[in-house]
């Protein structure tokens, strides 16, 4: 029993989920899909220069003195090979920048990165409104930007960013994501539409078989995901792992690559 406890501190995972205004984290039970604790929160530094936001990444993980397993990091941006290749809402220093080695050098041990929605999407996947979905399902996350996860089958094509497809001549995430409807201090209805514009394109594109959408706004799913559904003429349904998303997902992510 002791043997059994000291094993499972030793190998429970943390993910932390890097965004545009906070750095969160939490250990992860990857049973279940759920949290250990609950989640810690620094604020994202400004600038958001990789020193500084690993000096972050630093003091949250010394909150967790239990969990002494691998890390999983999500990071708003093309991730391959733990490089960060893009970084739209965050500072230019990550843009081509080795961000696994240097997380590995500070925190000591086994880190393994990818991007904020594709982590999100594979929690959703595994644990939330899409497990045991095959056919192509698109999950999305409204934020600070539009994140985007693509699987068929289950299994991810990592990195399709389509927050950045062109939409009636903008940015899909200039017309609509969770940023935009606070900036213009849109009610639902209005928010609702443009999101329905951005989704039906992505409908059109994929035609996927199922849309998650998350990120904070999916607990007011109802206000805006049946005008969403209609304009896209899909399945459009609200993410169930709400805010853990992106922390469950790095884990388990972490997990898979690196044990
Ligand atoms: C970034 C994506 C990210 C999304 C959500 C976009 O601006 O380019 O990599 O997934 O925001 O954070």
């Amino acid at each position: 029993m002791v043997a059994s406890k000291v094993q499972s501190e030793i190998m429970t995972p943390l993910g932390i989920d890097i965004g545009g205004s906070g750095i969160k984290g939490a250990p992860v039970n990857l049973a279940t899909g759920e949290l250990l604790t609950e989640r810690e929160r620094i604020v994202t530094p400004s600038p958001s220069r990789p020193d500084a936001v690993a000096s972050v990444i630093l003091e949250l993980v010394a909150k967790f003195p239990q969990a002494k397993g691998c890390v999983g990091i999500t990071f708003p941006g093309v991730i391959k090979n733990g490089r960060t290749l893009t970084a739209a809402n965050m500072d230019a220093g990550w843009i081509d920048f080795e961000a696994a080695t240097l997380f590995t050098a500070r925190l000591g041990r086994p880190v393994a990165v990818l991007n904020d929605a594709d982590a999100a999407g594979i929690a959703e996947m595994r644990y939330g409104a899409g497990r045991g979905i095959r056919g192509t399902v698109l999950m999305l996350t409204l934020g600070t930007g539009i994140g985007s996860a693509l699987f068929l089958d289950g299994k991810l094509l990592p990195n399709t960013e389509l927050g950045h497809m062109e939409v009636r001549g903008k940015e899909a995430e200039e017309r609509a994501s969770g940023r935009v409807r606070d900036e213009k201090n849109l009610n639902w209805k209005d928010w609702g539409q443009r999101v329905g514009e951005v989704v039906a394109c992505y409908a059109a594109l994929l035609s996927p078989d199922l849309i998650i959408i998350g990120g904070g706004v999916s607990s007011k799913g109802d206000k805006f995901l049946p005008v969403v559904q209609e304009m896209a003429k899909t399945p459009v349904v609200a993410a169930q792992l709400q805010n853990h998303a992106g922390i469950v997902g790095a884990a388990l992510f972490a997990s898979q690559t690196l044990t």
